[in-house]
């Protein structure tokens, strides 16, 4: 789908690859809505790019609805919504030690949200036969967050669920594409910019948007911001042990070099 002239909501982009991607839509000429639980944040990228800031918590589906009614008010007909607030907690120990509300706020945040956004939109979407859902995973959702397990495991149900929209509305002219980055310089991993710049496996933000808008113009399933995911998927498919002999080398070369092995010191290692 074209971004020129069109109807856009993101959440989660009072910070981050989010907010990014409202700078970027909206240079080329989308109109944009901002959600963010960071209400503030919201409408300070609002601002800043002419468009409209709310207030949402994703977790709760009639806050997702009013959102999509605010954004509807505003702009009319939502053409594409970008479903993508997100948080990574990590665990404290083993791989089942994040206690259940942890467990509870990746599913809410990472598959719910999604679920609550599609509810809305798709009685709209199919009775005007157009409209781009685009739901931010991760890499995680196709191979795995070495240190987080909820993360892990939601964000690979996020791929799955975009898959079902895509297989069931491909007829119904609504495109579908989930986004699969790997590391990003973002708050999330308390990274910035900065940090990005010598290094290949660490992205900015603005190259994960561009990757975006790129892939929901060409109408792309799966954007994969780093090519090198594609290899990795490749290589799981092929042969699942060896893949995961590789996933626990380097979980314990992450352990011998920095002690843990998290996600904001891992990405040094890919
Ligand atoms: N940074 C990375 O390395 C990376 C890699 C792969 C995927 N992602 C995904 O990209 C998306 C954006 O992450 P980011 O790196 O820009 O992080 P970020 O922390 O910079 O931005 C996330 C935003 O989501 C908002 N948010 C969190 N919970 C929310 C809720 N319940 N309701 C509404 N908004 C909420 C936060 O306030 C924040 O503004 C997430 O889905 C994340 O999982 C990030």
């Amino acid at each position: 789908m074209k971004i020129d002239g069109k109807a856009v909501v993101i959440t989660g982009a009072g910070s981050g690859i989010g907010a990014a991607l409202a700078r970027r839509m909206a240079k080329m000429g989308a109109q944009v809505c901002v959600g963010d639980l960071n209400a503030d944040a919201a409408k300070s990228v609002a601002a800043e790019i002419g468009g409209h800031g709310f207030a949402c918590d994703v977790r709760d589906e009639a806050q997702v609805q009013n959102l999509i009614a605010q954004a509807t008010k505003a702009l009319g007909s939502i053409d594409i919504y970008v479903s993508n607030a997100g948080i990574g907690r990590g665990e404290p120990s083993h791989a089942a030690s994040a206690d259940n509300d942890v467990w509870m706020l990746n599913w809410q945040v990472h598959v719910m949200a999604h679920v609550y956004a599609s509810r809305a939109l798709l009685p709209m979407m199919i009775e005007r036969g157009s409209g781009h859902l685009v739901n931010v995973a991760s890499a995680a959702g196709l191979l795995n967050q070495i240190g987080d397990a909820a993360y892990s495991a939601t964000k690979h149900a996020a791929v799955s669920f975009a898959e079902s929209l895509a297989i069931t509305h491909g007829a119904d002219g609504i495109g579908v594409s989930v986004v699969c980055p790997q590391y990003v310089a973002t708050p999330l991993l308390g990274l910035s910019d900065a940090d990005a710049s010598d290094r290949a496996s660490l992205l900015t933000a603005d190259d994960v948007a561009a990757a975006v808008t790129n892939g929901v113009e060409a109408d792309q399933f799966l954007i994969l911001s780093h090519p090198v995911v594609k290899d990795y998927t490749q290589q799981r498919a092929q042969d699942h042990e060896r893949w995961i002999t590789g996933m626990q080398m380097l979980r314990a070369k992450a352990q011998e070099h920095f002690g843990d092995a998290a996600a904001t010191t891992l990405y040094k290692l890919v």
